[in-house]
């Protein structure tokens, strides 16, 4: 996501307000409700616009350079459902990650799945971007946001430093260098269009 494009998804953004704002992936065509931070994270999120029983959403999650995006998807660092992920050469790492404990998170099981969405994947010169379908991911547990909210926070991480074992999924990252919780309008995340955007996720899946 360029600085540029982001200027189309508001100003409030920019000038550090911690929200969200829209924003249209110009390779994937589809529209998030997003956040960026000034080091080129950012953090998208759209979902069905029926939000009765849901529990998928899309996400884009990406950088600049070779380190570490990391979200979470209640907002805190414990006790949430988190989604970690990092360039590795032309491809893009991620896992669920889920701890009760400030430290690197090891990997979450559960019936939760990402499967990737190729034309908003790819890793360029400057940055990389990840959109994915994530299935079954609301949780009604409390360590993720909820369907029907008309708002919510979701957290933020990152650190511009690889992983020391960026081509395996599960490996450990250092802490990041900045964190913090946006709030995500998710009336205005969600869209007709949903499920055409949806019915583009293919495995293989990313790992
Ligand atoms: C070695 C790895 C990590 C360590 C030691 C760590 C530690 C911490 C600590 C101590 C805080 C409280 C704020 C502060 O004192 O800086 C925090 C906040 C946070 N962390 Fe981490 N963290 C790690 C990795 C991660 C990862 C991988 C994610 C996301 C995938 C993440 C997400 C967050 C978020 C969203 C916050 C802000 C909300 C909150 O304070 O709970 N962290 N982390």
């Amino acid at each position: 996501m360029k600085l540029s494009t982001l200027l189309l998804g508001g100003i409030a953004t920019l000038v550090g307000a911690q929200t969200a704002a829209p924003y249209t992936d110009a390779k994937s065509g589809i529209t998030f409700q997003a956040y960026q931070h000034t080091t080129g994270y950012f953090l998208g999120i759209a979902l069905p616009d029926d939000p009765t029983g849901n529990t998928d959403f899309i996400a884009t999650i990406g950088g600049k350079g070779t380190g570490w995006s990391g979200a979470s998807l209640a907002g805190p660092m414990k006790n949430a459902l988190l989604v970690l992920a990092w360039p590795n050469s032309n491809a893009v790492v991620s896992s669920f990650r889920k701890t009760a404990q400030y430290g690197s998170p090891p990997v979450a099981s559960g019936t939760f799945t990402q499967l990737p969405i190729a034309n908003g994947t790819y890793v360029n010169g400057t940055h990389w971007t990840y959109t994915f379908v994530c299935s079954k991911c609301i949780q009604t547990d409390g360590t993720t946001f909820t369907a029907n909210a008309n708002s919510t926070i979701l957290g933020y991480a990152l650190n511009a430093a690889a992983p020391s074992n960026k081509s395996n999924a599960t490996s450990s990252v250092s802490k990041h260098t900045s964190q913090g919780q946006v709030t995500f309008d998710l009336v205005k995340a969600r869209s007709k269009d949903f499920t055409t955007w949806k019915g583009w996720a293919a495995a293989p899946k990313v790992q």
